[in-house]
């Protein structure tokens, strides 16, 4: 029998990332291989994200492209076969296939673990649904990792916080933790295999172990994870600012693998907008929490998340998220205009929403500001000296030969190097300090 092979294109976030590494290993198990090249794909899968109405429009029009590819050649009258799964997917259901006829396969990201026997009934000629919101039982997959340094471990899934903007709660669930044998058992085999650094994800990590047994926390679970034999490092994201319990700053202070980096959503720096978002802190709460964890973690990155031009966002509010950005000396943040996402409360106030040209304007000043941010930032470790893992080697156009890696707070430094020491763990000396990135020299 001829070796079939799987293409998937990725959307989103690092959840999606890694679901498509277990897609990907699962499906090596049903005789498919993995291939670079969607043209010679058996099998074309599109894991979607639905944060935004352009990541999903991104999605649709996709899957168009593949749509045309259908049928061409002999004996491939249903070939490829096309799966939509992740956000967009849980979210659309039995509308993706009225919407996209040549779609066999609708896989809701709640049912990533049942791929392969799905697989074995599209390959029979069936089209199917599968969104149900009750987890498909995980057992212990192969997973193909992106090969690197870094590897990406799920510990939870899912968000009961309802912002009023936000579509995850309606595509990924309610909150629920990994099984923590089975998070432990893939760390030790990414690192046996050579990863170096291991990055929980989760919508909200500091809800882990809620509906474990007692003792079971985030804490806990890094100090299981630190106890593990090598030099390695960890990190995790996202954390929910309010959630963030002093334990964890604790375990991040005592604990030699894991790093000193905290990414907090803070969304707006202006208390009726947060009040409208429905999140559970105003400005004030929000600085006590970055001050308190700056005391007492030194070097600490922390790094944000912010929306432009929420419904009803006067041009005062929009300058509170501005001065909050750089009261707090926030390292990086993520940004975005408001993007209407069909369920979510927000969505429904139509007549307060903002002028694209204002919304656009004021993302652009939101990235300026962004950037001032990140230039501050990285100027305060010129002639520090800090250890970084190596992610990276090229050779320029120019003829440079360059390493580039992070250090433990999670800044990028590129290096001039003569050799390739990807993997390696360096102790540089910083020379210079970009907006994006910093310059070091070997010590
Ligand atoms: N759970 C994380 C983030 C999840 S979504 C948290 O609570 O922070 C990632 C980011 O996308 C959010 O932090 C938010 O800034 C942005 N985002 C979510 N919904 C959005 C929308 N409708 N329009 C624009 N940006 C949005
Ligand atoms: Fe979305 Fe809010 Fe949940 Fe984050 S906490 S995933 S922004 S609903
Ligand atoms: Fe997008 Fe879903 Fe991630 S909506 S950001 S892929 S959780």
């Amino acid at each position: 029998m001829k070796e079939k092979k799987v293409y998937i294109e990725t959307l989103g976030c690092q959840m999606n990332k890694s679901d498509a590494e277990r897609m990907y290993g699962m499906l090596e198990h049903v005789g498919y291989t993995q291939t670079e090249d969607p043209k010679s794909a058996d099998m074309l899968i599109i894991n979607t994200c639905s944060i935004r109405q352009l990541s999903e429009d991104k999605a649709y029009s996709q899957i168009g492209v593949w749509g045309k590819w259908r049928g061409r050649g002999k004996d491939k009258k249903d070939y490829p076969k096309i799966v939509f799964a992740g956000c967009v997917a849980q979210q659309g259901g039995g509308n993706v296939l009225k919407r996209a006829p040549y779609v066999d396969l609708v896989l809701g990201t709640q049912r990533l673990y049942e791929l392969p026997n799905l697989v074995k009934r599209i390959e029979n000629g069936e089209r199917i649904v599968s969104i149900d919101e009750k987890p498909y039982e995980e057992s212990d997959i192969q997973i193909n990792r992106v090969k690197g340094v870094n590897a990406w471990v799920p510990i939870m899934e899912g968000c009961n916080n309802f912002c009023t903007y936000c579509i995850v709660p309606y595509t990924r669930g309610r909150e629920r933790s990994r099984n923590p044998k089975l998070i432990l058992a893939e760390i030790k085999k990414a690192l046996s295999e050579g990863y170096k650094e291991i990055t929980l994800l989760g919508q909200n990590v500091d809800s882990f172990g809620k509906d474990l047994p007692e003792g079971q926390n985030l804490s806990w679970l890094l100090r299981q994870i630190n106890a593990i034999e090598g030099k390695f490092r960890v990190r995790f994201v996202t954390n929910y600012p309010t959630d963030i319990t002093d334990e964890v700053i604790d375990t991040v202070i005592e604990l030699d693998k894991v790093c000193e980096y905290f990414h907090i959503p803070m969304q707006s720096g202006d208390d009726y907008v947060l009040k409208k978002m429905n999140r559970r802190y105003d400005y004030a709460t929000y600085k006590k929490i970055c001050d308190h964890i700056r005391t007492r973690i030194p070097d600490v990155t922390i790094t944000s998340d912010f929306i432009a031009g929420f419904p009803g966002e006067t041009e005062e509010q929009f300058q509170n998220t501005l001065n909050a950005m750089t009261e707090l000396e926030l390292d990086y943040s993520n940004t975005a205009a408001y993007s209407p996402r069909e369920r979510t409360v927000a969505a429904k106030w139509v007549d307060k929403y903002i002028p694209e040209d204002v919304k656009s304007d004021r993302l652009a000043r939101l990235n300026e500001h962004n950037r001032t941010c990140c230039l501050a930032s990285n100027k305060k470790y010129i002639g520090r000296e800090m250890e970084i893992l190596i992610e990276n080697y090229e050779v320029r156009k120019n003829g440079n030969k360059v390493i580039t890696g992070r250090t433990r707070n999670n800044k990028i430094v590129h290096i001039p190097c003569e050799r390739d020491l990807t993997g390696e763990f360096v102790n540089v000396k910083i020379t210079n300090a970009r907006t994006w990135y910093l310059n070091g020299e070997l010590i």
